[in-house]
């Protein structure tokens, strides 16, 4: 026999992980005429969807009806929150996860997709290798995801965890630490809050959320303070033990901390060990894999997306890298993705919504920048639902907004207007003539520009 792989083998895409980046690009590719051959190890659907954002937001919307069950008094409805049923709340979370599961298997087994289930690597620059298969790609592209990372010597088992074994607990902890003031750490110290944890955050930064816009950390930290959850910045950690009691939490300064459950979330790091990508001529660094700016890595026609890529790990940079490399194979040559232009949302409570420039990055970048808060006081909806926050704008040189920055119950469903006037550079002027509906959240980001054009409605100049 001929030493080639047999024709039935070969695609003009063979991806490798069936995560946010690899399933996209299969799905578009498949849309655009390509042959595609899917490889996963796994669950179709990846961290996302399994192990990340759908489990976590739907843990949080638990959280929120507790919260909701313990303030309905507040608004005239006298219900009391009898007690948190937590397998059940694991049996709703699995259903919303196991219904969008078959959902996608679905779409892609009716795509024209090779599925192939098992352990791939990429055994030269054009070749997966998957047990005994040998699947040969005119481009190949890497979307192998993340993993939930530990800090060194503090290994992960029994009472000290990650987000991994954090979202699928039987038992709910009395006293929690979490390790990492990032998005994963407080959306956690947020549920465990809801659920009647006594909660720590322990964070080495001098901030919480601290890629977000500095005031938006100042109102997360005022929130949480008073939910009574314990915030503690700028401070170094310096390890754990546990026995069958609990664990304790050893910090530079102070006493160790007491809790049941040490939650570490200090990043993500990317799965890339061991696949054959060095070997094929892919740079790494620090384990990510390098692209530029078309998700190239290098190497002929083999691309990279999602958490493997520096820059944000979320699932719809994942989703937007996965279709622009199918329609760049596909030749429609895309426009390449502004990192800045994604939207950020982190659903604690008050929830983060932002996308753009923070003030800080802007008066880098630009020589003249100016910034309007509009606090959700003078929003109407925001004061039926009784939450606190602001929407911040940052405009550069007199001209277009470079950055909104909301927090506040609710506010990630704004982002998409606020990434509209991000992504098509409106001008104050542009927004303000927009109308937008009462009374709801959304006038906010109205209100805000508004002011920004000199003719506030709700709020002074
Ligand atoms: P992160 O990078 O957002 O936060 C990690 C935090 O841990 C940082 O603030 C860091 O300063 C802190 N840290 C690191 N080492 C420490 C130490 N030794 N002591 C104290 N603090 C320490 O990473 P995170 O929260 O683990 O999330 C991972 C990724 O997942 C992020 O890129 C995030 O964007 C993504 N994600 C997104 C979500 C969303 O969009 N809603 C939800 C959850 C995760």
């Amino acid at each position: 026999m001929a030493d080639t792989a047999p024709a039935a083998d070969t695609f003009d895409v063979v991806i490798l992980g069936g995560g946010s980046g690899g399933y996209s690009c299969a799905l578009r590719a498949a849309q655009l005429g390509l042959s595609v051959a899917l490889v996963e190890k796994d669950k179709l659907g990846g961290t996302c969807l399994h192990r990340g954002c759908i489990p976590t937001k739907a843990l949080l919307h638990a959280a929120e009806v507790a919260d909701s069950t313990r303030a309905s008094a507040k608004f005239g409805v006298n219900a009391t929150l009898d007690s948190i049923d937590i397998a059940k709340v694991q049996a709703y979370k699995d259903g919303v996860i196991g219904r969008l599961h078959k959902g996608l298997q679905g779409l892609v087994s009716s795509a024209t997709i090779e599925y192939v289930e098992g352990h791939g690597t990429l055994s030269a620059p054009g070749q997966v290798t998957v047990g005994e298969r040998i699947l040969t790609g005119k481009n190949v592209v890497l979307a192998t995801g993340s993993y939930a990372r530990s800090i060194p010597g503090l290994e992960i088992g029994g009472r000290i965890m990650t987000s991994d074994q954090a979202m699928t607990l039987a038992e709910l902890p009395e006293r929690v630490v979490v390790l990492g003031g990032g998005v994963i750490g407080v959306e956690f110290a947020s549920i465990f809050a809801s659920f009647g944890a006594a909660v720590t955050v322990v964070e080495a930064l001098p901030r919480l959320v601290a890629a977000e816009d500095e005031a938006v950390s100042k109102t997360l930290e005022r929130g949480f303070k008073k939910r009574k959850i314990t915030v503690k910045t700028g401070v170094k950690f310096t390890g754990a033990t546990q026995d069958d009691n609990g664990v304790q939490v050893s910090l530079e300064s102070g006493d160790p901390i007491e809790a049941d459950l040490l939650l570490v979330a200090v990043g993500r790091g990317p799965v890339t060990d061991g696949l054959g990508y060095e070997e094929a001529g892919v740079t790494l660094d620090r384990g990510f894999v390098t692209t530029d700016e078309r998700c190239r890595t290098g190497v002929d026609g083999l691309y990279a997306v999602g958490d493997i890529v520096p820059g944000l790990q979320l699932a719809h940079r994942g989703f937007a890298q996965g279709i622009f490399v199918a329609e760049q194979i596909a030749g429609l040559e895309p426009t390449p993705i502004d990192e800045a232009g994604i939207p950020r949302v982190t659903y604690c409570d008050p929830e983060i919504a932002s996308v753009g420039l923070t003030e800080a990055q802007a008066r880098e970048k630009f020589s003249e920048v100016t910034t309007y808060e509009y606090n959700l006081g003078g929003n109407g909806k925001s004061q039926i639902l009784g939450t606190a926050g602001f929407v911040k704008l940052v405009r550069a040189d007199g001209g277009a907004v470079v950055g909104v920055h909301m927090v506040g119950a609710r506010m990630g469903e704004q982002v998409g207007e606020a990434q509209l006037i991000y992504n098509w550079e409106a001008l104050p002027d542009d927004v303000a003539q927009l109308i937008h509906a009462h009374p709801t959240q959304n006038e906010a980001l109205g209100e805000a520009h508004l002011a920004l054009a000199g003719k506030p409605l709700h709020a002074h100049a």
